[in-house]
């Protein structure tokens, strides 16, 4: 069944040029764009996306650190398109959790900058969606 996801190229992703390198991924998979912005996010919008995260020990850290430079937002659709980019991007933790392979465990090193967000259930990603495309 065709769904949508909010996937983001974060901070650290846009900075070290993998914009390309994600969007090839989300396309080779079979995943279609459905809408793509580069931004600086303002705090109430971060603050709205991670409204789930408030009050834990990472959540000002995140808040800033998607904040402080431009992102890449993208909505993602296809069939299972939430578990399918999930999938892509790897364990939170490009460490730990992530394997080769992934996005996350094929660039990355440290849990904050994991370079891309995907949503996590179908309702998640209408709620982010929202947030960031609202004339969608
Ligand atoms: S939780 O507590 O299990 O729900 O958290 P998790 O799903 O692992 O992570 C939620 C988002 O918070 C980010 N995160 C962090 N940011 C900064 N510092 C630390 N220590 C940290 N731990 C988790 C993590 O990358 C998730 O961001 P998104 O954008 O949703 O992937």
């Amino acid at each position: 069944m065709s769904e949508r996801t909010l996937v983001l190229v974060k901070p650290d992703g846009v900075a070290r040029g993998l914009v390309g390198e994600v969007i090839a991924r989300i396309e080779r998979k079979g995943l279609k764009l459905a809408a793509l912005e580069l931004r600086t996010a303002d705090r109430a919008t971060a603050e709205q996306h991670y409204a789930e995260h408030d009050g834990k020990s990472f959540y000002g850290d995140l808040v800033d650190f998607i904040t402080g430079g431009p992102l890449v937002a993208l909505v993602v659709e296809g069939v299972r398109a939430v578990p399918a980019f999930r999938q892509l991007a790897g364990g939170t933790d490009p460490v730990e959790k992530a394997t080769p392979g992934t996005i996350r465990g094929d660039f990355g090193t440290e849990v904050q900058y994991n370079l891309v967000h995907g949503s996590d259930s179908a309702e998640s990603a209408e709620r982010e969606i929202k947030i960031w495309f609202p004339n969608l």
